[in-house]
């Protein structure tokens, strides 16, 4: 067992050694956001939001292809929300024409990308120091519902002076979206449509075999956190990002093992992943992400509802009940459009239309055609833009109309029937 562990980091190592800088395969790897959109002539601002509980948060607004951000400006606005363990650049990283955030820029969308607390770019808190206090990692996907989205929402439309924004998640980013809005109903008036790609809800029907067993494992993390004062797990590194881009990149004996590992956590499907695409995902992935998120996915593996976080017998401290409350998914006001896949490990089919069903107002729901579209596939499929990203352009462009009039009042379409109304009722007298 001690020899098979020297030899694994043995091996490693040498082919860490072998690979003399990196192939020249493409030159995305190694940038961060800021440099990868500085590339493709994307302008970036950097906007801090700072929410009730005090996290400090950073949103990368972006704009068109040579743009600038005083056209930005009368543009629909859009919040993109990345899922577990990525960050904004997940949205971005496949480049033009491809990745979602940079097709939305280029077609006229005022593009928002959020960073949940905890992950590379929020890692702040007016006095919390993520490094050294154990309290900076006590949130979960709940809270980043109630506190961090609110307050990114409601800057959003401060700072654009509309009505109503859009809002896309991906994985995590949909589930915490939907706790805000059965939390915080009022929330769902500020949203012109939510797109949901493979959103996790219920949760009881997940295949990874990682995510169950884990989840019958739970006391693991309880270890963790409580004897070994663990609190986040796999925050990004330059150490690790820089070994993972040469052991992931062409030419490497270890990429298609990256590329398995891939697979297993989302789902197989080969076709559709570049393996020259690896070292760009694990320079900036993972972003880290805290224990009780995991924890309370794990959770709803196990109960197999949507519900808050379980305490176990502090319940009642926490909610005045032995059983955590679920979310009232018929809070969820807000028009959604729902994209999920069969192949997704992740996402279960099943679980997604259980779910689909009690939403009171779902405007979209598409299984992808393709039977082996994966978790992940949403973000980086070879052919992610015609599969997916383009249909959810084109749905979103036909609610544009509702982002900047929502509350005036009067449709303008009603206007000259109000007219012939009124001027029927003055013949009359
Ligand atoms: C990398 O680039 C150099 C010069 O830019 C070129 O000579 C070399 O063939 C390239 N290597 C690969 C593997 O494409
Ligand atoms: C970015 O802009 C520069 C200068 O304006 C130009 O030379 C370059 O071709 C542009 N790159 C892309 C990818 O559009
Ligand atoms: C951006 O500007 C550069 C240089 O002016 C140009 O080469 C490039 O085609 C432009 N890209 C777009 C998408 O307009
Ligand atoms: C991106 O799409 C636009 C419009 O569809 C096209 O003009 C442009 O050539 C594409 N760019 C790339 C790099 O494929
Ligand atoms: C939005 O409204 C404008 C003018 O009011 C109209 O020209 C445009 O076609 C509308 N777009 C959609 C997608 O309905």
């Amino acid at each position: 067992m001690f020899i098979a562990k020297v030899s694994i980091v043995l091996s490693l190592f040498l082919e860490i050694k072998r690979i003399e800088g990196f192939p020249n395969i493409t030159k995305d790897y190694g940038l961060d956001i800021y440099q990868f959109l500085r590339k493709y002539n994307y302008s970036t601002e950097t906007h801090w939001v700072q929410t009730e509980d005090n996290y400090i948060l950073r949103m990368q607004r972006i704009t068109r292809r040579n743009g600038t951000f005083s056209e930005n400006q009368n543009k629909p606005a859009v919040l993109l929300m990345h899922g577990l363990l990525c960050s904004a650049m997940d949205f971005v990283n496949m480049g033009p024409n491809k990745s979602l955030g940079l097709i939305l820029a280029d077609s006229g969308f005022d593009v928002w990308l959020g960073n949940n607390r905890g992950t590379t770019w929020s890692r702040q808190h007016t006095t919390l120091d993520p490094d050294t206090d154990a309290k900076f990692w006590d949130f979960s996907y709940e809270t980043c519902g109630y506190y961090d989205l609110p307050a990114k929402i409601d800057y959003i439309l401060q700072k654009t002076g509309q009505q109503k924004i859009f809002y896309v998640g991906h994985s995590q980013g949909t589930t915490q979206f939907f706790a805000m809005a059965a939390l915080r109903p009022e929330y769902n008036e500020k949203i012109v449509l939510m797109t949901a790609l493979a959103p996790v809800v219920y949760t009881n029907h997940i295949s990874s075999l990682l995510f169950r067993t884990f989840a019958k494992h739970l006391s693991i993390f309880e270890l963790l956190s409580y004897v070994f004062n663990i609190h986040e797990l796999l925050p990004h590194s330059q150490l690790v990002a820089d070994v993972s881009m040469k052991l992931c990149s062409d030419g490497s004996r270890f990429q298609e093992m990256c590329a398995i590992l891939l697979f297993e956590i989302s789902g197989y499907d080969s076709p559709q992943l570049d393996r020259s695409f690896l070292p760009v995902i694990t320079s900036n992935t993972p972003a880290g992400i805290s224990i009780k998120m995991l924890v309370h996915f794990f959770q709803g593996i196990n109960s197999g509802q949507f519900r808050r976080y379980d305490y176990g017998a502090l319940n009642i401290a926490h909610y005045k009940s032995l059983e955590p409350p679920e979310f009232d998914i018929s809070a969820i006001t807000a028009p959604v459009a729902v994209y999920y896949a069969e192949n997704d490990y992740l996402t279960a089919a099943q679980d997604v239309e259980r779910f689909s069903d009690e939403l009171p107002n779902l405007v979209k729901k598409r299984l992808i055609e393709n039977k082996k579209f994966t978790h992940l596939d949403f973000l980086w499929a070879k052919d992610v833009n015609k599969i997916v990203n383009a249909d959810v352009l084109e749905h979103m462009k036909q609610y544009v109309n509702q982002s900047n009039k929502a509350n005036s009042g009067v449709n303008e379409k009603f206007i000259p029937i109000l007219i012939i109304l009124f001027i029927h009722i003055i013949g009359y007298f």
